[in-house]
């Protein structure tokens, strides 16, 4: 049977793609994703400037999955080619997804401008992270026409392939989809973390993340992000990275049938470690032989037929 997937015209050998932030942005852990099983992997989303991002704590566990407010610290996006350079050497088979921020449309950009020149199959655009205000004092991807014009911008100074990443924390993310599939996206990451969400320790009396809020991702986010995906996929022709609480092989099987051709994969790793990937890909497999599929890409969108 078939599992490998291509997306943009891109080929991965699997679906499974570690999704941004998770484990940092240096080649070598990226790398070590795709040792273990991932069909590629996204970078942590850098900007021009290097940032400390939020104190610690900054990223806590609950019975419902994650709570993060790392505050989207990196080194400047002109630092990092050399982490680029050194995955393509140590995961030649596995393509790289560079994941890019700004704080306006014009840092956004200039630092995509970068990372389309470095050795990233492709790009990214961070419009959602909940901890971040953009110039309008809201993340991009809450508003469709700022969703629009940037796309539209960032389209003009790459032609490597561009998947937005979007936010579940709006009342219409199709709508907000469809602003970027219109304006030049290649693709749609869908979800960022939502909230941001808060969680507090009585004996101290105050919120325990240092930033106080935080974006809450995994088992949580799962079935906000299963419909985003279902809602993407009924209003825009263009592929989707699904993301957001796939932790097992059944999470990315409902994925897969709410309309998502790769999956991104954060929080698993918290609970299954590296091997998050081959566990995933294992159910998928079992999955497929079990009912009688030859390819993955007769799961996508399936559970639109009934
Ligand atoms: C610690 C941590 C750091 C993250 N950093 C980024 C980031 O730099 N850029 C980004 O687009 N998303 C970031 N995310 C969001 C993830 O890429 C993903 O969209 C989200 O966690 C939902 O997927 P999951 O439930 O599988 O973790 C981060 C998530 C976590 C938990």
């Amino acid at each position: 049977m078939n599992v490998s997937v291509k997306f943009c015209g891109i080929e991965f050998p699997n679906p499974t793609v570690l999704a941004s932030g998770y484990l940092g942005v240096t080649g070598a852990s990226l790398a070590s994703c795709a040792k273990a099983g991932a069909g590629g992997a996204t970078s942590k989303t850098l900007f021009m400037e290097e940032r400390p991002g939020h104190p610690n704590p900054s990223v806590l566990q609950f019975p419902g999955g994650l709570i993060n407010a790392v505050g989207l610290c990196g080194e400047g996006i002109k630092n990092a080619r050399h982490e680029f350079e050194k995955y393509k050497e140590l995961a030649p088979e596995n393509p790289l997804v560079g994941s890019v921020g700004g704080k306006t449309v014009d840092e956004f950009i200039e630092c995509a401008e970068i990372m389309a020149s470095y050795p990233v199959d492709m790009l990214e655009l961070n419009f959602s992270c909940p901890n971040v205000e953009g110039e309008m004092g809201r993340p991009i991807a809450c508003d469709p026409q700022m969703t629009a014009k940037a796309t539209k911008a960032i389209r003009k100074v790459t032609k490597k392939p561009i998947s937005v990443k979007l936010s579940p924390n709006v009342p219409d993310i199709a709508l907000i989809a469809k602003e970027a599939e219109e304006n030049g996206a290649d693709a749609i990451t869908a979800v960022n973390t939502m909230g941001p969400g808060m969680l507090i320790d009585p004996y101290a009396r105050r919120p325990i993340l240092a930033n106080k809020v935080g974006g809450v991702s995994g088992y949580a986010l799962k079935p906000i992000a299963l419909k985003a995906v279902y809602d993407i996929y009924n209003a825009v022709k263009i592929p989707i990275i699904a993301t957001g609480g796939i932790v097992t092989g059944r999470d990315a099987l409902e994925m897969l049938m709410a309309g998502g051709t790769l999956l991104g994969i954060g929080s698993s790793l918290m609970y299954n470690d590296m091997q998050a990937f081959e566990i995933i890909l294992d159910k998928i497999r079992e999955f497929m032989k079990e009912e009688g599929f030859e390819d993955i890409s007769e799961l996508v969108g399936l559970a639109h037929e009934t």
